[in-house]
């Protein structure tokens, strides 16, 4: 079975390359469980109900998120309800949302886990010990377990995927908008990406106006960033073959489609 996964999706052009790509995507690889990370989806900021529905009708069975699941105040209103969302597991006890779903379709089941770092963010549970324990309750119902692993530093990424290497079915980081080349099976059968990238302004800093960054940098004061309204846009995702019955990944493949890296259909 396969599961596709997108990265970051930022600011309505990040939603129009899923709307236009998603569907194309999925007739490509045929995979039976499609995820996207919403986190930045709203305007760079958090994720709307709308917007998470508009994932579920373009093609996706769960949306995950990260450090921004909260930037919109909507998320409150609709987390309870929305079934297929998930938050970062190692936010306090209390914390809205589910941190692991179970997502059945095609004959699946799959248990799809996110995760935020510890490393250069900011300070919540250990998600090292969440994980330990969700894994272990995961594995009652099925062998095939999906982590979005939301974090900065490769370091924390790569320890995590070693950590769970032979226990999961992937690990895939997410966060840092700039997809890593280090797609690989561990040895143990876990699939490994540090990270996805993210899916939105292609000429961008990390899918925001390119002009408020650089004044950041070259002045140090505070400016407000936003996404670009128009222009090229890009997206960024993995697709993992992985062993219905064991769980096990057997490969774990890039995608990255813009006008210098053009999509192809078969
Ligand atoms: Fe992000
Ligand atoms: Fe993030």
């Amino acid at each position: 079975m396969k599961i596709l996964f997108v990265g970051d999706v930022v600011g309505s052009p990040g939603r129009d390359m899923v709307s236009e790509y998603l569907p194309r995507l999925k007739k490509k690889y045929m995979p039976e469980l499609t995820i996207v990370n919403g986190e930045n989806a709203a305007a760079g900021r958090g994720i709307t109900e709308k917007i998470y529905r508009q994932f579920m009708n373009d093609g996706a069975n769960a949306v995950t998120l990260g450090n921004h699941a909260w930037d919109n105040k909507d998320i409150f209103e609709f987390i309870d309800k929305a079934k297929w969302l998930v938050r970062p597991a190692n936010f306090p006890k209390g914390t809205p949302g589910n941190g692991m779903v179970f997502v059945k379709n095609a004959g699946v089941e799959v248990a799809v886990i996110n995760l935020q770092g510890r490393t250069f963010m900011p300070a919540l549970d250990d998600p090292f010990q969440e994980v330990e324990r969700l894994v272990e309750e995961a594995r009652e119902r099925t062998p095939i377990i999906f982590v979005d692993f939301h974090a900065e530093a490769t370091s924390e990424k790569q320890a995590l995927g070693w950590f769970l290497d032979g226990r999961v079915s992937a690990v895939v980081g997410t966060h840092t908008h700039v997809q890593t080349a280090d797609n690989r099976v561990l040895p143990g059968g876990t699939a490994y990406l540090s990270d996805v990238g993210m899916t939105g302004p292609y000429d961008s800093v990390l899918g925001m106006e390119k002009e408020p960054v650089l004044k950041r940098f070259l002045t140090s004061l505070p400016v407000r960033f936003e996404v670009p309204k128009s222009g090229r846009a890009q997206l960024s995702a993995c697709v993992i073959e992985i062993d219905r019955k064991t769980g096990k990944a057997k490969s774990i493949n890039r995608i990255l489609i813009n006008e210098d890296s053009p999509f192809i259909a078969e």
